[in-house]
């Protein structure tokens, strides 16, 4: 079979500045919605963010309804409960005010309220029908609140399958917010440990994208339609990922301890960077690795996370695989390791090829020190008996593994959860 020859650069308008939120409203008329659904979560319901928007949708004289529902870290389930919401409403626009949970939930909603279907139609193959989204999709912006998922450049939406005990995902351009809206002044009262785990997730999509298997060794699909969202590395993406991790090495300790708007605003121009550059690439193990391990959180509760549940917040989850699978995969492209390596501040001027795993290993577990960051998944909950479950869990994940530089099999898999259990 031939492999596939061409790649795509999709993404959404970005606009940057203090202040933009006020815009929404404008944008809003401008793509001629009269009716529009907000979405957040029930502790930003009444935070400033959301009370800018809805002033914003007020001056311009549409008419809106709140869901505050949105659940961090979302399920089936919660989709859901978002789905029956704007299908009753009759809306023609979306807001989404949040982090990517809610950003991924209007997605979900959207598109389940335009072209109703069985839930797991949409739902990537092989857990769900892998079922592409059959036309153009309702206006959406998406207002991030966190610098991490991207997801406000990408046509993925993530949650849990409860059932299944696993992360999945909806993966499809049309999915894409029209405009992304970054403003610094909505990242203001971040907590610390939601800065430091959205963004070490920037990193780790920014690094996995750079590594990921090249385009043009995926088989070409037997219609341009079909070629999927993650199409492997790419010239494009390459500019994204690489640029993205120059910006986190320079400011997200710094955004972290201090907050201020500078780091602040330069962090959530990475993380839309690297969703520029993942939302084409893809992710590969780090990512597939860390959705059973979100999946079967047993009683884990981050300080600074205020939800009612138990939760390995997504950031979190993904870096703690980032060591074990960059030591796995750096022998596939070496070069390619050490680049991000350099990129994230290491010195490669002397570094044999072989290091490259290591080196960009080390680098990692210093950023995950500096941030305060569990020591690995035994610090999490998790033990050495967990790991055929969590090797179980991952296989399924094709969509993302199957972009890693170096295949990994079921015992390649437990090798790096065991590696991955404490870093130190
Ligand atoms: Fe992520």
């Amino acid at each position: 079979m031939a492999n596939d020859t061409a790649f795509e650069m999709a993404t959404s308008s970005i606009r940057y500045g203090a202040g933009v939120t006020r815009e929404v409203g404008m944008d809003l008329a401008e793509l001629g919605v009269r009716r529009a659904l907000v979405l957040t979560d029930a502790k930003l319901a009444a935070s400033a963010p959301v009370a800018t928007v809805l002033s914003a949708l007020e001056e311009e004289g549409l008419t809106f309804e709140l869901f505050d529902r949105v659940r961090v870290e979302p399920t089936d389930a919660s989709y859901r409960d978002a789905i029956d919401f704007a299908a009753a409403g009759d809306f023609d626009g979306f807001v989404a005010v949040g982090g990517g949970s809610t950003i991924d939930t209007a997605k979900a909603a959207s598109l389940y309220a335009t072209y109703p279907a069985e839930f797991l139609e949409y739902v990537n193959a092989p857990i769900g029908k892998g079922r592409p989204v059959p036309g153009p999709l309702k206006p959406m912006i998406a207002i991030p609140t966190t610098a991490g998922t991207g997801s406000e450049t990408t046509g993925v939406a993530i949650f849990d399958l409860v059932e299944m005990r696993a992360k999945t995902g909806i993966a499809h351009r049309r999915l894409k917010p029209t405009i992304g809206l970054l403003d610094p002044e909505n990242t203001a009262t971040l907590p610390p440990t939601v800065a430091a785990s959205t963004g070490l997730d920037v990193l780790s999509h920014a690094a996995e994208s750079y590594t990921a298997t090249p385009f043009d060794t995926r088989p070409k699909p037997d219609r341009p339609l079909m070629r999927p969202a993650y199409q492997g590395s790419n010239p494009i993406s390459d500019v994204w990922s690489l640029q993205a991790l120059r910006i986190v090495a320079e400011y997200l300790p710094r955004a972290v301890k201090h907050g201020d708007a500078t780091a602040r605003g330069r962090m959530l121009l990475a993380a839309s960077y690297a969703g520029m550059g993942f939302g084409n690439a893809g992710v590969h193990l780090p990512h597939g690795m860390s959705y059973p391990v979100s999946g079967m959180v047993r009683d884990y509760r981050p300080k600074g996370y205020a939800v009612d549940h138990a939760i390995i917040p997504h950031g979190m989850s993904v870096i703690l695989h980032a060591p074990a699978v960059f030591r796995f995969t750096a022998s596939a492209c070496p070069q390619r390791h050490l680049e991000v390596a350099e990129a994230l501040g290491a010195d490669v001027s002397k570094a044999d090829p072989s290091d490259a795993g290591s080196i960009l290993a080390d680098r990692i577990i210093e950023f995950m020190q500096m941030l305060d960051v569990p020591s690995g998944l035994a610090a999490v909950g998790f033990t050495a008996d967990d790991i055929p479950a969590l090797v179980n869990g991952t296989l399924p994940q094709h969509r993302v593994t199957k972009l890693s530089p170096r295949p990994a099999d079921a015992e390649a898999l437990t090798g790096m959860f065991e590696d991955a259990m404490r870093y130190w």
